[in-house]
């Protein structure tokens, strides 16, 4: 007889967003409750109306410790948390020179800080479950810098180095840290001048559907870490080989790129 499949209690921070509302959907027939997380309370309403589960719905900015507190309370109020999806998160295409001290540092505080204070917040929490996994929600510009996404391939280095470096410290106790990178997906996060830049590019896009069925694939294995698209996982692997060698062939892009960076 085959084991039955685990069920989940998980919190997802920008569920009111495409891939985050995609993965509500996708484990909602195998979860038994979901705090969901996001700024605008309509979107976030009309997707736990759908779900068929328990559901609470925190509706706060994550830089806000307010909104820390309001998880923690709802993840209790389910009674405990198995899972931890720190999936909010924005972007800013631009020439880094022009971007803002101001933008440059909203854009490493949500993507960065935030998910780490929101973890270290719920790591109690996810200890007392008899198994946990923390997946952090990263990017393949996190592995592959990009012209344009400076600041957020940072953030995105960021949330990598620190999967990896609490995944190790906490591998002697029942909870798992694993960091899932996809690659560019058709929502909301990417501007018209991305879609533009990407059509010319000819990149790849996933829909958040496809991203989220490759999540729970993700959930049900084992490794670590998953970079989603065949030739992007090549690219990243090479990138940690050779850079030299995507450093040429991202300079042969930078005329179109730079085309397509807002003035
Ligand atoms: N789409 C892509 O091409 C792509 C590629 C690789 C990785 N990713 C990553 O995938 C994750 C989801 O992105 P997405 O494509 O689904 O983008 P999206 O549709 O714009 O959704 C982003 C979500 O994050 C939430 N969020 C952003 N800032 C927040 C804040 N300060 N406080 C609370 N919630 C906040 C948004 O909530 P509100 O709108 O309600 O504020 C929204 O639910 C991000 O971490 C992104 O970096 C995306």
């Amino acid at each position: 007889m085959a084991a039955p499949r685990q069920r989940y209690r998980a919190v997802i921070t920008g569920a009111s967003g495409g891939i985050g509302a995609a993965i509500a959907r996708a484990l909602a027939p195998r979860a038994d409750a979901l705090v969901l997380v996001g700024r605008r309370a309509g979107p976030l309403e009309t997707l736990a109306a759908g779900l068929g589960i328990p559901v609470r719905i925190v509706c706060g900015d994550m830089l806000d410790e307010g909104t820390m507190v309001a998880i923690e309370a709802a993840a209790r109020e389910i009674g405990g948390i198995d899972l931890l999806v720190n999936n909010a998160g924005v972007s800013d295409f631009h020439a880094f020179e022009t971007q803002s001290p101001q933008q440059i540092r909203t854009m490493l505080d949500t993507n960065l800080l935030a998910p780490m204070l929101l973890t270290r917040r719920l790591i109690p929490l996810l200890k007392e479950a008899p198994t946990a996994q923390i997946v952090n929600v990263g990017s393949v510009f996190g592995m592959l810098g990009f012209p344009g996404f400076a600041a957020y391939g940072a953030s995105k280095a960021g949330l990598a180095g620190f999967s990896q470096a609490l995944r190790r410290e906490l591998s002697d106790t029942r909870v798992s840290v694993r960091h899932f990178a996809p690659r560019a997906t058709r929502t909301p996060i990417n501007s018209a001048a991305v879609d533009a830049m990407n059509r010319e590019l000819r990149t790849a896009e996933d829909t958040p559907e496809a991203v989220a069925a490759a999540f729970l694939d993700f959930l049900g294995g084992s490794a670590w870490q998953r970079t989603l698209g065949g030739q992007e996982r090549f690219f990243v692997l090479v990138n940690k080989l050779l850079p030299g060698l995507p450093d040429g062939a991202i300079r042969k892009q930078l005329a179109v790129i730079r085309k397509h960076l807002p003035k």
